[in-house]
């Protein structure tokens, strides 16, 4: 099998960080033809920063990373630098000069490799605010049609919120974005956090990855040694959530997954509930499906493919 096109619109962000690296090291899966970024756990321009960082732990210069939105579209912004650290990479440590982005603003850059692929060619995983693949649908109408399978890190049902009572950070930080992505007629697969927060970095997990001496593999171990720091801190648990390597993981092994079609909308007026994601599994002709929810998941196999990706 070809390795599959596929583009990476993310805010690294620690676990962003994981899902890039999980790309990066299959490219006998995944042509990986450009990484996108938007701010979100961070400012803009650090999320662009972070890319390049882990880009270069990689050793994927050939990847290019383009810039895209500095806020959301129309919701105040939102950042989650508590759980990510002040730089977005928690403790990892931050070279001085960084390699250089590419020109062209993300969303034009995510149209133009959608459109110059054959329609359903470019898989598209999303692991941040949706305000860049939003600003694609608005210049290219027709990207639905053209895009292959999308799966976005978002939204929250049985598991309530992570950022407020009832919102989920990705769908939080831009509510507007997230909708239109949903009326879009992509069916995007939604790993919420009712699957994210089963695939726990538990000790026996990381030691697994501590034993691993890739380059890769030693930032792996210690972004992730943060984000169980900041969950026994913050949180009061001992094991973080691995949220967006679950998009990676599906593309890679979608039967880690068990998925429902579902109707979602997002709450995009109310303050007290903002990004909530109301998902209905009762289908009709009033609410038809729209996405495709992940409501269960083998940890153990996320986790399996994460080191094997690791290991390379
Ligand atoms: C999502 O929010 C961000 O903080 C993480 O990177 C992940 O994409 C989890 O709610
Ligand atoms: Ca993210």
């Amino acid at each position: 099998m070809d390795p599959a096109p596929l583009i990476i619109d993310c805010d690294p962000g620690v676990d962003d960080a994981i899902a890039l690296f999980m790309a990066f090291a299959r490219p006998d899966r995944f042509d990986l033809r450009l990484v996108s970024t938007v701010g979100g756990n961070v400012n803009a321009e650090t999320t662009a920063r972070n890319a390049c960082i882990i880009r270069r732990i990689a050793g994927r210069l050939d990847v290019p990373v383009h810039a895209g939105a500095r806020r959301p579209l129309l919701a105040p912004q939102a950042v989650a630098s508590d759980f990510h650290g002040p730089g977005g990479l928690g403790a990892l440590s931050i070279p001085d000069a960084v390699d250089p982005l590419a020109s062209g603003h993300a969303a034009q850059a995510l149209v133009d490799t959608i459109m110059a692929h054959p329609p359903g060619a470019v898989r598209l995983a999303v692991t941040g605010p949706m305000t860049n693949l939003a600003l694609a649908l608005r210049l290219a109408p027709d990207l639905p049609s053209r895009l292959g399978p999308v799966c976005v890190m978002g939204g929250a049902r049985r598991e309530g919120g992570n950022i407020s009572a009832s919102a989920e950070f990705n769908i939080y930080a831009d509510p507007h974005a997230a909708q239109i992505v949903l009326d879009a007629g992509i069916r995007p697969v939604f790993m919420g956090l009712d699957v994210t927060h089963e695939v726990r970095s538990t000790s026996r997990r990381l030691e697994r990855i501590d034993a691993i001496a890739t380059p890769m593999a030693r930032a792996a171990s210690e972004l992730l040694a943060f984000s169980n720091h900041v969950e026994r801190t913050r949180v009061g648990g001992s094991a973080a959530p691995l949220h967006d390597p679950c998009t990676i993981a599906w593309l890679l092994a979608p039967e880690l997954f068990e998925t429902r079609p579902a109707h979602i909308e997002v709450e995009t007026s109310s303050p007290l509930t903002r990004g909530h994601t109301a998902v209905e599994f009762r289908l009709g002709p009033e609410s038809p499906a729209n996405a495709l929810w992940a409501s269960a998941v083998d940890a153990d196999g996320v986790f399996n493919l994460l080191i094997e990706s690791l290991q390379r």
